[in-house]
């Protein structure tokens, strides 16, 4: 049997970018996936079936507590219950890089209501679902922005070391249900919308490259297996913990 076969998964985020990639790995080892987004996952989802996966798209906004509500009861709605959410979902690729004397109230809002109260709207609706099966896999999308200090991101990178701390905190209280929290730090990823703004970060792929003891840029690939990993048995006695992909940047 796959090492997902008979479990369920959300992917948030899933229409395009590196959760595309998440959902089409979880549905490769047996998961039947909904794949959420505020843009139409229908792409992502006919490329699943036509892998033999099975999937659904939800349209879906994080920064509404109804919307995220319906993207679980149809999930559970379509496929029974709900054992895995990969909180991928954010305000990321299209951000434009600038100092944070220029960054206004809204902007820095929005990133936060779609990075940090985004996973916990979702949170708050799936673990009843995972409470009632007595198992669940949450993981959180961080980076590693959080542990370089990268500037010219301020309200991005604050959001990220938030989902650091919220995979903690969540950890402890949910682990009696035997729900695994954990997350994943992703390095400079080459995504659609990072490959797309061009010379505004070639400063950070640079950087990037020079640090990393693997001498190649990251690509959304490298970040799947580890996804799988929290996402199966293999990983049933860890919670709380961030794992960071980026080549060998960042060592703690
Ligand atoms: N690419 C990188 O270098 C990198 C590095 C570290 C962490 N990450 C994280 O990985 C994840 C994916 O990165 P990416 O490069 O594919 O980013 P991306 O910006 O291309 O993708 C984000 C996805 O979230 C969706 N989204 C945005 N707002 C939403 C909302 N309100 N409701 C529902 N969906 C919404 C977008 O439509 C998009 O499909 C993000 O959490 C990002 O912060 C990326």
């Amino acid at each position: 049997m796959a090492r997902l076969g008979g479990r369920v998964a959300i992917v948030t985020g899933g229409a395009q970018g590196i959760g595309a990639h998440y959902a089409k790995g979880l549905a490769a080892e047996g998961a039947k996936v909904a794949v959420a987004d505020i843009l139409d996952p229908t792409p992502v989802v006919n490329s699943i079936r036509q892998q033999g996966g099975e999937a659904i798209g939800i349209v879906a906004d994080m920064t509404k507590t109804a919307s995220v509500e319906a993207m679980v009861a149809k999930t559970v709605g379509a496929f029974g219950k709900l054992d895995i959410l990969v909180n991928n979902a954010a305000i990321f690729g299209k951000l434009e890089r600038k100092p944070q004397s220029e960054i206004d109230n809204a902007e820095w809002d929005r990133v936060i209501d779609v990075n940090v109260t985004g996973p916990w709207r979702c949170v708050r609706a799936a673990v009843p679902e995972m409470k009632k099966n007595g198992y669940g896999k949450i993981i959180n999308i961080a980076s590693t922005t959080v542990w370089k200090g990268v500037p010219l991101l301020l309200h991005y990178v604050t959001s990220k070391g938030a989902v650091e701390a919220f995979t903690r905190s969540l950890a402890r209280e949910v682990g009696e249900f035997n729900i695994c929290v954990n997350a994943i730090g992703p390095g400079l990823t080459m995504s659609e919308n990072v490959l797309a703004q061009g010379d505004s970060v070639k400063m950070n792929r640079e950087w990037a490259l020079r640090g990393r003891s693997f001498k190649r840029e990251q690509v959304p690939e490298d970040l799947v297996g580890a996804v799988l990993f929290l996402a199966s048995p293999d990983s049933d006695f860890m919670t709380g913990q961030t794992i960071m992909i980026d080549g060998g940047e960042i060592m703690h």
